[in-house]
């Protein structure tokens, strides 16, 4: 039912064209153009830009206020609040669970966490130097090879035990995207380790010698997780979602999404990010001024990496609480001098009183500051775009469930064709 009605009028049409307008409970209406086709118009939106793709209940974003919901709760208030595990229930399910809920759904990916053995034997036809994000998009595109028993995607149940698999799997097959790269054993999953207990343990842990988790790496990772783990219709979501409307199974779905993050104006940002400050290397003034400038010169293509967003045009709220977050860490992990740290602080601050980034409304991104905390808890640059999609992880599914559970068509965008018309071949 409309809320209200658009009229469109077109030159040479003699009567407008009649639009309902639908509210959602918050953002902005919508006008609903699917009937256009009927007075043979398409919308033109590259980018899309001022296009909704899809209804949906999980996320919402106010990128004019830096505000971020997930089903209604502030992300501040879920970082200070909850953890990753019962932020992965309220995506999935709508509601916070209860403290019985929590513990079946904690227990449950905790039995799921380890994967099948012929996996390590997939991992051994990758060379060893492959970049970690294109080994993970081969493994998760094949996880619908080994786990075939339950892709019945009409069923909910079916749908359910997918989503927990993708979520439980992804630390084991993260790490070992990373063990295999440097040549160490796969260490299997701990099940009474929390999530990112484990994580932090099969990265770093060995089978030669015990291994104890660093309660402010732990702390800190959960924090990584919870903050990336959804962000409505990005790239990445929005490729699920379109992989998703063809019918084709999760796990082909979310290796879709793991390729669209992998660039660097998405997910890559945070290892861009790493790369920028390595480049940079300097702590001096003039060095750091010389980038800025260079950011801002439309005929070089340098840009500030972890700066600036599609959506947010005042900060990032995730920006906020990871900049906190790594204070702490480098604080207590003692390592607060880190002169990377001195260029990323100094260049946030240039940049925030510099007229070309204020104009523009660029602001420092989550991606900014994820990075500098990964540096400091070990973890290899070419592993935190490969962290990033472990997070989102709880995001896809939950978007892809979402689009089953409503009903979807086939998502198949129309063009502005500006190609040749019609000629024949030359005899
Ligand atoms: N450095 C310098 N100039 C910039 C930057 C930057 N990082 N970002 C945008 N601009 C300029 C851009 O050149 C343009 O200037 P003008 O109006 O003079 O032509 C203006 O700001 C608007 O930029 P845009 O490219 O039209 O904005 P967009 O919404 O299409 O792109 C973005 C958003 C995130 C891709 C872009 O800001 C960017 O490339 N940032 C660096 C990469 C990055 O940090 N990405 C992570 C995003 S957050 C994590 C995630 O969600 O994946």
């Amino acid at each position: 039912m409309a809320d209200k009605k658009a009229q469109l009028s077109i030159e040479g049409l003699d009567q407008p064209i009649e639009l309902p307008v639908y509210s959602g409970t918050k953002g902005p209406d919508v006008i609903d153009v699917r009937s256009l086709i009927d007075s043979g118009y398409f919308t033109f939106d590259p980018g899309f830009v001022s296009t909704a793709s899809c209804e949906s209940e999980i996320t919402y974003i106010d990128g004019a206020n830096g505000v971020l919901l997930h089903r209604g709760y502030p992300i501040d208030q879920l970082a200070d609040n909850s953890n990753f595990i019962e932020l992965c229930y309220l995506l999935l399910n709508g509601e916070l669970p209860t403290e019985e809920q929590y513990k079946e759904f904690d227990k449950c990916v905790r039995n799921h966490t380890m994967v099948h053995e012929q996996i390590a034997n997939f991992f051994k036809g990758f060379r060893r130097d492959a970049h970690p994000m294109a080994v993970l998009c081969g493994v998760i595109g094949a996880l619908s090879a080994f786990y075939h028993d339950n892709l019945d995607i009409t069923d909910p149940s079916s749908r359910e035990v997918s989503a927990v698999r993708l979520i439980a799997k992804m630390p084991t097959l993260a790490a070992m995207c990373y063990k295999y790269n440097i040549g160490q054993p796969f260490m299997y999953p701990r099940n009474d380790l929390s999530y990112a207990e484990n994580f932090l343990y099969m990265m770093f842990g060995n089978p030669c010698e015990p291994f104890e988790v660093n309660p402010v790496a732990a702390k800190a990772m959960d924090r990584i997780f919870m903050l990336h783990a959804d962000h409505e219709q990005n790239a990445s979501t929005s490729t699920v979602r379109l992989a998703g409307s063809t019918g084709a199974n999760p796990f082909a779905c979310i290796s879709a999404g793991i390729a669209a993050l992998w660039g660097p104006a998405h997910g890559g940002a945070n290892e861009a990010v790493l790369m920028m400050l390595d480049e940079i290397g300097d702590e001096s003034e003039e060095n750091i001024q010389r980038y800025v400038d260079r950011a801002k010169d439309k005929d070089d293509s340098f840009r500030l990496m972890g700066f600036g967003h599609r959506v947010y045009r005042n900060f990032d709220p995730r920006a906020k609480v990871m900049k906190e977050t790594c204070d702490e860490v480098l604080e207590e992990l003692g390592v607060g001098n880190n002169p990377k740290l001195k260029i990323a602080k100094r260049l946030e601050q240039i940049a925030l009183e510099d007229e070309y980034f204020i104009e523009r409304k660029l602001y420092p991104n989550v991606d900014f500051y994820s990075g500098i905390i990964l540096e400091a808890l070990g973890v290899p640059t070419n592993m935190f775009t490969v962290i990033f999609a472990l997070s989102r992880t709880t995001g896809w599914v939950s978007h892809w469930n979402e689009m089953i559970t409503k009903g979807v068509r086939i998502g198949r965008p129309r063009q502005l064709y500006k190609g040749h018309t019609e000629r024949d071949y030359p005899e």
